[in-house]
């Protein structure tokens, strides 16, 4: 049986992994720096991340057969007024889970993130050299480094236009902002409620990705694990979609109506005040020959959110196999 110690499970993209890992069998323990209340699903230890010892005992008593690391200041703000506790949050984190995975012979699964390129190229493969175009993809790419150089064992997997359910804040708002993370519920919320909702076109914001769901991430993840994959990972869905694009094949999915469509440029008060990449695809030659799988098109992965939806339960296409063995 997989012994998984994981970061950030009790976020967006953690939780999700979470569940599919726990689905699959995997003992899963989440490191996490507060009491995520009793309705927590998953076994939690207090663990402080910042503290190398605690990343150690954590690692040793959970006997972790991997760590997957995806705790994240996702505050790009706040990285830019102190960089130097960006830098601790992001590299340094990554370094002290890197040397406790090391130090009891665990793989180590790094979440990182298409924002590590610049943006000009087209569904770039994992061979491509990161060019961030700011602290975020920066100090990512750095991490990234950390993993591919220090860990023993271990890979770095680069997700983006992560589409799913928040599982521990089901109630939190879902909005578009300048990524595309929650670009489709939002839009599902808002026509599913005849309102109109306006896909932001502009070429200052991230406006080209490669959607994959939060769950289906969690099932690649596990079949990573299972392979011992190393190197660099693109766990991203097969199509290149514009917002525009990604909107119509929602309607589409979901049978809501294409006409309560607009577009428009992004709010002022949306702006980021930093640069950000405009074309994010990602190609995955070498992760499909790693894991033995392909990517899922857009249209199918939006399927599978929509039994999300209406089931309530994370739906990946991928099936995890033996992870219980
Ligand atoms: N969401 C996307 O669209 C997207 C796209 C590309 C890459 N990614 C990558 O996916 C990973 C997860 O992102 P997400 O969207 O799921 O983020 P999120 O929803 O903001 O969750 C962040 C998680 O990190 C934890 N965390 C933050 N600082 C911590 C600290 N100092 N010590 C311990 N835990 C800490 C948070 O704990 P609390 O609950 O206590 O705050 C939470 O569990 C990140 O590595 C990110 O770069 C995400």
């Amino acid at each position: 049986m997989e012994r998984i110690l994981l970061t950030g499970g009790t976020g967006f993209v953690g939780g999700n992994v979470a569940a599919v890992l726990t689905a699959a069998g995997a003992d899963v323990l989440c490191a996490v720096r507060r009491d995520p209340g009793p309705t927590f699903p998953w076994r939690w230890r207090l663990t402080d991340l910042g503290d190398p010892s605690e990343v150690t005992a954590a690692v040793h008593e959970h006997d972790a057969t991997s760590v997957l690391h995806l705790a994240i200041d996702n505050d790009l703000l706040g990285l830019y007024r102190d960089r130097r506790a960006g830098f601790d949050a992001y590299v340094g984190m990554t370094r002290r889970v890197v040397d406790a995975a090391n130090a009891h012979g665990a793989l180590v699964g790094y979440l990182s993130t298409d924002w590590v390129f610049d943006g000009t190229g087209h569904q770039v493969d994992e061979d491509e050299p990161a060019n961030p175009l700011n602290l975020y993809g920066m100090f990512k790419a750095f991490s990234e480094r950390v993993v591919l150089d220090r860990a023993d064992a271990g890979f770095v997997a680069r997700v983006g236009g992560v589409q799913g359910r928040h599982l521990t804040q089901p109630a939190a708002p879902r909005q578009q902002d300048c990524g595309f993370g929650y670009f489709v519920l939002a839009l599902v919320d808002a026509l599913s409620r005849g309102e109109r909702f306006t896909v932001w076109e502009d070429p200052d914001i991230n406006g080209v990705a490669s959607p994959v769901t939060a769950s289906e991430i969690g099932a690649r993840l596990l079949r990573a694990i299972e392979v011992r994959a190393d190197g660099v990972l693109h766990v991203v869905g097969a199509d290149a979609v514009t917002r525009r694009e990604l909107a119509e094949a929602t309607c589409e999915v979901f049978d809501l109506d294409p006409a309560l469509l607009g577009t428009g440029p992004v709010p002022d008060d949306e702006r980021l005040p930093a640069p950000m990449p405009f074309d994010t695809s990602l190609s995955t030659p070498r992760t499909t020959e790693v894991l033995g799988i392909a990517p899922y098109g857009v249209r199918e992965q939006l399927g599978a959110l929509r039994r999300e939806l209406e089931t309530g339960e994370p739906c990946p296409l991928t099936t995890p196999a033996g992870a219980a063995t």
